[in-house]
């Protein structure tokens, strides 16, 4: 470490090496390092080794990328980050994210800092189930209820046909849970029935296991309903899959410049309000949640497409857009308590999330027991975004703290070296002229 990072405190201890010996994720002064001593740190506390650490260059090779989808003509980088300071049910976790939005980084490792303060993030996380959505026409509306108890004597029969279809999910404890029997008498397309199918996918997201299980039932539910079977996919809205975390930050930890802690909390709260009266607003609040949640999964391979849908098919589940946040104050202490559910449907095998040589690298730094766990910490993340989010929006507004991260961008871009970008982009937002010209007038003068 440079002699400029090694910060020691009186006594003579580094607090990153006091941090790092105590395997916290509260790693005073990370952001000023450069990228290969942020690796090197990642490195030691996530166990990972050389050939691993390396894999933060991109870690996908053009034979892999090739193998994973069609006409392969290249490969698309992100810049990974690591956001610090998550407490999660006890536990203190590095949180990968890849990203391209300035700030986001930075917000949810502060967002975590004040949740931090009061104990951190406690999650509650649904059995891994996921729903395939059998579609049977063909059946008049009058014929429903008889379909219906031919399908339920024969309940049996089709779960032990989706149980076949994968080997390893129910030697896990996993596989065929149920079917849920949905007849709509009305549609465009006539009556219809939809037939669900419950499936664990245990640590896997499971949208192979659940569409081949989907497929081999078909013939059996069409035998026994007389109907034919159009759609066989699973459902995106994974509601039986929901992931919710929670916290509380000390109301001192909210003063804001002439804002006392209890009355930014309140502001927290009614702007929290707003957006699960007013779609306008719960799209943006919502947005800002995945700034936190997609580059996570996207980090550890996971399909961010599918939480996206689900998401927001669940923020719209009483049939107007809402929240997926809520934020109340303590009446006692003023402190400010958060909520937040929403599907998450991630996996910690299979997919991309190990073929993907970063992917796998991240997924070792966070080292989650089980999908479940992986769900709980991208639950505090969005948690995490949104709070640091409101808080800026109710006080000094977003804008200033982007202008610093926005100053720097523009003195690398310059050619500023990434300790000089610092100081020119402070010189920046002081003048209050952050323009890439001046950023190369600065840099310029640096010589
Ligand atoms: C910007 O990417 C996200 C925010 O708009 C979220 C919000 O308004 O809550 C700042």
């Amino acid at each position: 470490m440079s002699q400029q990072h090694d910060r020691r405190s009186r006594d003579g201890s580094n607090p990153l090496e006091q941090a790092l010996a105590a395997r916290s994720s509260r790693l005073p002064g990370f952001y000023r390092l450069s990228v290969s001593q942020r690796r090197a740190i990642l490195a030691s506390w996530g166990g990972l080794d050389a050939e691993e650490a390396a894999q933060f260059d991109g870690g996908l090779t053009m034979e892999r990328a090739d193998a994973m989808i069609e006409n392969v003509v290249g490969a698309f980088s992100l810049p990974v980050g690591v956001a610090t300071n998550f407490l999660v049910d006890g536990r203190d976790v590095l949180v990968p994210m890849a990203v391209e939005e300035p700030s986001v980084v930075a917000a949810a490792s502060h967002g975590a800092l004040l949740a931090r303060h009061g104990g951190g993030f406690r999650t509650e996380v649904d059995e891994p189930v996921m729903i395939g959505q059998i579609q049977v026409v063909g059946l008049a509306a009058t014929e429903m209820d008889a379909a219906c108890a031919r399908l339920r004597a024969v309940e049996a029969d089709i779960l032990a046909v989706a149980q076949a279809q994968s080997a390893s999910l129910p030697r896990l404890g996993g596989g065929a849970r149920g079917l849920e029997l949905r007849p709509i008498l009305d549609s465009p397309a006539g009556p219809m029935l939809l037939v669900h199918l419950l499936y664990d996918t245990r640590d896997a997201m499971g949208a192979n296991a659940v569409n081949t299980a989907a497929e081999a039932i078909a013939p059996v539910i069409e035998a026994a309903t007389g109907g034919r079977v159009l759609m066989r996919i699973l459902s995106n809205l994974a509601d039986r899959r929901i992931a919710r975390a929670s916290c509380r930050v000390p109301a001192a930890l909210l003063a804001k410049g002439d804002f006392q802690g209890r009355d930014v909390a309140e502001r927290i709260a009614a702007a929290n309000a707003l957006a699960v009266v007013d779609p306008y607003r719960a799209a943006t609040h919502n947005k800002g949640i995945m700034n936190g949640i997609d580059p996570v999964v996207i980090a550890t391979g996971n399909d961010w497409r599918s939480v996206e849908a689900g998401a927001h098919a669940y923020a719209a589940r009483d049939g107007s857009y809402r929240a997926l946040t809520d934020w109340r104050v303590d009446e006692a202490s003023g402190d400010l308590l958060g909520r937040i559910a929403l599907p998450l449907a991630l996996g910690i095998v299979g997919g991309s999330s190990r073929s993907h040589a970063l992917a796998a690298a991240c997924l070792k730094l966070l080292s989650p027991a089980s999908a479940r766990e992986l769900a709980g910490v991208v639950a505090s993340v969005g948690l995490a975004q949104n709070l640091s989010a409101l808080r800026a929006l109710v006080s000094e507004g977003i804008q200033s703290g982007h202008m610093a991260l926005h100053a720097r961008q523009l003195a690398l871009a310059a050619g500023a070296s990434a300790e000089a970008a610092h100081r020119i982009a402070e010189q920046m937002v002081r003048e209050g002229a952050v323009r890439s010209a001046r950023a190369a007038e600065l840099v310029a003068a640096q010589g």
